[in-house]
């Protein structure tokens, strides 16, 4: 396994790559692996001829207040699990690198960054786009694999994609869950046991917001407002939102028409967590 650590070392390689006629595909992270990064590697590692798994925690995706300081790193522990899944090539870049000095060129995906996680945290979406294209544009995959947990996120990657004709297949994998139900997240190590525990409303909330829709309810508000009562009850939980949208536009949907993407936000101490569901 190969570690680069320059931009114009990885272009080169994938430049070279490509030359040959192989296939490469493309995991981009922020490092601190769980089991839902390495189902996105492992199914990287099927779909084509070289894997790339780049390691870079985004500046410019976290707000002045948020916990750019303190995101989870691991890098020996990533490098392992990398190997596990036979990554060839850790791109590993500096933030000085990425964004040198004179930076100022950003790509904003307008009305998809807006509602949702965009409302809390602005300038996050700007913040991915930019550094995703950028990724793209040294890595040059012709795959690139994104997970459903962050839906909003691929969803505005996909519509950057699309509108800047980018030449990648974007490749939506499935949220990977623990046995208990949490979501797979690295800032899931944040939590203190009992965090954990009243984190557990969360899966559960969706579940149940399944079983109402499968036993007839059509009602937007009623299926919030049980999934608002299911957070609310542990006390630990604050609800930063919850809502149901059409999971193409990501706007609000006033009469349930299916599958409706049911997504949530909260705080459980200082730890933001996100969670979604297709309501089918
Ligand atoms: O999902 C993430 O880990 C990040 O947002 C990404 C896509 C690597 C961009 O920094």
């Amino acid at each position: 396994m190969k570690i680069i650590e320059s931009v114009q070392e990885m272009r080169e390689w994938a430049l070279a790559k490509r030359a040959q006629g192989q296939k490469i595909t493309f995991v981009p992270t922020m490092g601190a692996l769980h089991e839902g990064h390495l189902s996105l590697l492992r199914e990287g590692r099927k779909l084509g001829d070289q894997l790339v798994l780049s390691i870079f925690v985004n500046p410019t995706q976290f707000g002045p207040n948020e916990d750019l300081e303190k995101y989870p790193r691991d890098h020996e522990g990533d490098l392992k699990k990398a190997k596990g899944c036979k990554v060839d090539v850790v791109f590993y870049p500096k933030a000085k690198d990425i964004y040198p000095e004179g930076f100022q060129t950003f790509v904003n995906v307008e009305g998809l960054s807006k509602p949702l996680c965009g409302a809390s945290r602005p300038g996050h979406f700007r913040g991915v786009a930019t550094v995703v294209l950028k990724l793209f544009n040294i890595v040059q995959p012709h795959v690139a694999l994104f997970g459903e947990k962050d839906f909003q996120q691929l969803k505005v990657i996909q519509r950057m994609v699309k509108d800047l004709d980018l030449p990648v297949e974007i490749k939506p994998m499935p949220i990977v869950r623990e046995d208990d139900g949490l979501a797979m997240s690295s800032r899931n190590r944040y939590l203190s046991p009992e965090d954990r525990q009243a984190a557990l409303a969360i899966s559960l909330s969706l579940s149940k917001a399944q079983l109402m829709v499968d036993q007839g309810e059509t009602n937007p508000k009623k299926i919030i407002e049980m999934v608002q009562a299911t957070l609310e009850e542990t006390k630990k939980i604050k609800i930063d939102y919850v809502k149901l949208c059409n999971p193409e536009t990501l706007e609000d949907l006033k009469t349930l028409k299916l599958p409706a993407l049911l997504a949530i936000a909260c705080l459980i101490g200082k730890t933001r967590l996100i969670d979604n569901c297709l309501l089918r």
